[in-house]
């Protein structure tokens, strides 16, 4: 099992199933901005990729209704069972399939459109992920896919790491290079990467959306995701309330009363089969 195959279906795997809910709702106007795309395009055919538990799949096959058949694909077993179950919940005939992007045997020529909200970052052969897409693609088929900007983009995505640095001088925090959230960041990288891929019409557009969660919710979210979650997992509980208080503080810009906002640097990539 690949690196990437063990977190997801692993620690990370986990706590994005146990705090679903939260960043549904913490990119919830990134799933309007794709569920918008999607019904103006109007496929009949679409691949979620790296959908994770779903919110975007379901978001898609609410808009698009029966006309379309929606697909959403990772390689994640414990966040698309819950993806599934949903589905289930609210009766949407979407088909979830467990598999790797970069080799799983798609249908070939079956996809009008391929979509994804953070789901592309994490291949160990990007180029062979988007060229396997590719086979998957009918004529003139669309991509649309929201990914992170750099980590200059991002401070908040990176405030907890910056400031409990100093704390852990072993711990390599964010390992640069190679897959991960911000392995979409250089655009010339990421139009070669498609380009390769057989993609046509390659563009990057920025894209800032300011997201939002509770405050209430802001310690669950810094000690469970990212860098530092998966630290905290690895050290000595006597360690963790020094690293939550430092991390906590880190996050005091980004706070306005009882809410949290901040600005998610983003690309939205599209290209055409
Ligand atoms: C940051 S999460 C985003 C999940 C979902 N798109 C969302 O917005 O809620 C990244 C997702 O990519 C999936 N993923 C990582 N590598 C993958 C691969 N090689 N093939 C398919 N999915 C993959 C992970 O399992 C995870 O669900």
């Amino acid at each position: 099992m690949s690196e990437q195959s063990e977190l997801w279906n692993g620690p990370s795997g986990r706590a994005w199933v146990e705090l679903q809910e939260l960043l549904d709702g913490l990119f919830a106007p990134i799933e309007r901005l794709l569920a918008d795309a999607v019904a103006a395009a109007a496929p009949a055919t679409l691949l979620d990729v790296g959908c994770g538990t779903g919110a975007t799949t379901l978001a898609y096959a609410r808009r698009l209704g029966d006309g379309a058949a929606c697909t959403g694909t990772d390689l994640s077993r414990p966040m698309l069972a819950l993806a599934r179950e949903r589905a289930a919940r609210e009766g949407l005939a979407v088909e979830f399939v467990e598999a790797d992007a970069q080799r799983h045997a798609f249908p070939p020529r079956r996809y009008e459109l391929f979509v994804s909200r953070f789901g592309v970052m994490f291949f160990d052969d990007p180029v062979a992920a988007f060229a396997n897409l590719h086979a998957a693609a009918a004529d003139g088929a669309g991509l649309r896919m929201v990914v992170w900007r750099g980590p200059q983009d991002n401070p908040f995505m990176t405030a907890a790491e910056r400031a409990v640095a100093p704390l852990l001088p072993q711990t390599e925090l964010r390992r640069a290079g190679g897959p991960g959230q911000f392995a979409f960041a250089d655009r010339e990288h990421v139009t070669q990467i498609l380009s390769s891929g057989g993609w046509r019409e390659v563009e990057l557009t920025p894209t800032d959306v300011v997201c939002t969660l509770p405050e209430t919710d802001l310690v669950r979210y810094m000690t469970q995701l990212g860098p530092v979650g998966h630290a905290l997992r690895q050290l000595d509980p006597a360690q963790h309330p020094q690293i939550i208080a430092t991390a906590r503080a880190a996050f005091e810009p980004f706070v306005d009363g009882d809410e949290v906002r901040f600005t998610a640097g983003c690309w939205t990539l599209t290209a055409t089969a």
